[in-house]
């Protein structure tokens, strides 16, 4: 990721006991006194501009004033958005003579006390950023260590209520001993101001800052992609036993909004934020958000989830298959439930209130937090969630459960090539589709009519019956249809709605799938570059693939000469952890081959491996592979697949540094 991070010392050791499970050690004494602000006792709401801008021109006094504008204008601060936080790049590269700070003279000309007074004039809170270290990441301005105190001194005579703490160029210097001295400097300046660490996890600051800050970085960077946020998900999930009131596990700000995921992403990564009780600061630019970003930010019953105050963050109960179901107990009694679809396919989550802890009732109310309606269910929870997706459920104990309609599922099945793959289909093909009523209602959904529509010129026909009279309790009605697609139908990604509607009231059901309708042309004979050949999709863990030169930084474009361990390759693909590229090979393929390894653009750091997948089978590995290792030449027989994915893993440790080439990477076929 970035290579100007100096990284933090050996803080801790880590040892592995008899049993395998990791015992750390300290190396310096636990922090002495506790943090005590009485800030943050549910998770922090509010605004930071890195995501959206980094240190680039847009960075500036107006834009921080426009979104504390934005926030009273546009509901922001009713919905609980608090805090309008500054990144990195805010000063002037030299201390004045004073060793005092100088705001930076072309973003903030008029100063930083101006911009904090006019963010608190709304009836906001102000947030700074710097670095436990001699300077920032950016490296444009100086960091904190060593000035703790009278930075501190600083940031409160400014009006600052929030600092968030990075870990660049720390000179080594032990983290414990960094962020407690922020922490006691900062309540010597006698003003609250909430601590938001941001050390990457590297030191497992939840052992450990529970007594130093109210939030803790707990991995690297996000970035705006499905893939990276995913990859965040599972580390941060792990860790729902560290987090309560006042220290909460931080995965990062929010990308909402910023164009790298699907709306229905975006929903996934805020349900999953405030199911996980994280920080949420909106990381788009709001002065251009679309309407369903302001929709997705302002969802108050997915922030009344987030901003729970019996603050417990919400922990999987299985994850079989990439479904993914996290429960999460709420004040009242009630429980936040998510059911996330990893994968690529519809798939049908499910649990029950048992298993999300709820007592034993005759029958729950279930309330839909996106659709915002209330049914009944007899405990089964269950939806068909799209690829990507989430279903966010509050279930509660109600004696008036009776009044809701029932709980019906509108399910979708679909054929896959292995299971989690994308559905697709070719130009004048037809395929065949089941949708189902599924009733989990303690009552019967009544007049139950099932239906499937497609984009326009789409063919549907229903192969079974459409209705029935009465769905009973946990009994499902499923009708098939056959799918004809029309042979002029443009490469891209279609809408299968099922619906079923259902008596008391014409009530609802929904579920919208997408199917992928696939360029029918096969791949080239013979044998070509896998840059040269046009990809179904890329993911990449930092900026995007790029084709015949290194992955470089965020920007497209910006790549070196691939070089593994000094040997300079012509053609291949330049990646970062995590990544997948995938390729539609239409069973016409037979082999794969390239020279993996880590890219000489990361000097110090980057271990990864490198997988390749024919469908559902991994047919090529790596193994571990680091910056100290030469390239590694892999071979595949992909014979008989659709599609061909290569992977490449964070190899278990983070993304920080995975720059990765599939060097020389070629594809053969009939
Ligand atoms: C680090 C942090 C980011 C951001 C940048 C600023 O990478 O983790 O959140 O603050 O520094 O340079």
């Amino acid at each position: 990721m970035r290579t100007l991070r100096a990284m933090a010392s050996a803080l801790v050791a880590v040892a592995t006991s008899a049993a395998g499970a990791a015992v750390i050690t300290l190396a310096s004494a636990p922090p002495a006194a506790a943090l005590d602000n009485g800030l943050a006792l549910t998770p922090q709401m509010g605004f930071n501009n890195w995501n959206a801008t980094h240190c680039g021109a847009d960075f500036n006094e107006a834009m921080v004033k426009g979104i504390a504008d934005l926030f009273v204008s546009s509901g922001l601060k009713d919905a609980g958005y608090q805090y309008v936080n500054l990144d990195d790049c805010w000063a002037e590269k030299n201390r004045d003579a004073a060793g005092d700070y100088v705001p930076n003279k072309t973003r903030f000309p008029n100063g930083i006390k101006a911009v904090a007074d006019y963010v608190h004039s709304k009836g906001l809170k102000f947030g700074i950023y710097t670095s436990a270290g001699t300077m920032t990441c950016a490296q444009t301005m100086p960091g904190s260590l060593d000035h703790e105190a009278q930075d501190a001194k600083t940031f409160a005579s400014w009006g600052v209520d929030y600092l968030k703490y990075d870990n660049c160029n720390n000179n080594g210097v032990d983290a414990v001993k960094r962020y407690t001295a922020m922490r006691d400097a900062l309540k010597a300046s006698g003003r609250p101001i909430l601590l938001s660490m941001c050390e990457w996890g590297e030191n497992k600051p939840w052992l450990w800052a529970k007594d130093v800050g109210n939030s803790w970085r707990t991995t690297g960077d996000i970035s705006d992609s499905y893939t990276s946020m995913l990859g965040i998900v599972h580390q941060n999930m792990a860790l729902a036993q560290y987090a309560g009131r006042g220290h909460w596990n931080d995965p990062d700000m929010l990308e909402v909004g910023n164009g790298g995921m699907t709306d229905a992403e975006y929903r996934s990564h805020f349900s999953l934020w405030a199911e996980m009780a994280a920080p949420l600061l909106i990381g788009s630019d709001l002065r251009k958000a679309s309407p369903e970003t302001m929709k997705i930010l302002t969802n108050k019953d997915v922030i009344a989830v987030d901003q729970d105050k019996l603050g417990v963050q919400g922990a999987p109960i299985s994850t079989e298959g990439g479904r993914d179901v996290f429960a999460k107990p709420l004040a009242n009694g009630d429980r936040a439930v998510a059911l996330f679809n990893e994968t690529d396919s519809p798939q049908r989550v499910t649990t029950s209130a048992s298993a999300v802890g709820m007592p034993a009732a005759p029958a729950y109310r279930v309330r839909d937090l996106w659709t915002h309606t209330d049914r009944e269910t007899a405990g089964t929870l269950t939806a068909t969630v799209p690829a990507h997706g989430t279903v966010m459920l509050r279930v509660a104990r109600d004696p008036r459960w009776a009044v809701y309609p029932p709980a019906v599922d509108a399910g979708t099945e679909i054929p896959v090539v292995y299971p989690g793959a994308r559905p697709f289909v070719e130009p004048g093909k037809s395929i065949t589709v089941t949708t189902s009523a599924n009733n989990s209602g303690r009552l019967p959904a009544l007049l139950v009519r099932n239906e499937l529509a497609a984009s326009d010129g789409w063919n549907v026909q229903a192969t079974s019956k459409q209705s029935k009279v009465l769905v009973g309790s946990n009994q499902r009605f499923a009708t098939t249809w056959n799918v004809q697609v029309p042979a002029d139908a443009k490469p891209g990604s279609y809408d299968l709605t099922a619906t079923s509607t259902y008596e008391p009231d014409e009530t609802v059901s929904q579920s919208t799938i997408q199917v992928d309708v696939l360029n029918a042309s096969p791949p080239p004979s013979g044998t070509s570059y896998a840059s040269d050949v046009p990809w179904l999709r890329s993911d990449n863990g930092w900026g995007p693939v790029e084709k015949d030169t290194s992955n470089g930084e965020q920007p497209a474009g910006d790549g070196h000469p691939i070089t593994i361990n000094g040997t300079v390759y012509k053609k291949g693909l330049g990646v970062h952890a995590p990544s997948t590229v995938e390729y539609y090979t239409a069973k016409k393929c037979t082999a794969f081959s390239a020279d993996v390894g880590v890219d000489d653009e990361k000097t110090a750091k980057g271990s990864v491996t490198f997988e390749v997948w024919a469908d559902g089978t991994k047919v090529a590995d790596s193994g571990l592979l680091t910056t100290a290792d030469a390239a590694e030449h892999l071979t595949a027989d992909v014979t008989g697949s659709t599609f061909l994915r290569l992977i490449v893993t964070d190899g278990g440790n983070g993304n920080d540094s995975d720059h990765s080439d599939w060097a020389d990477a070629r594809l053969t076929c009939t």
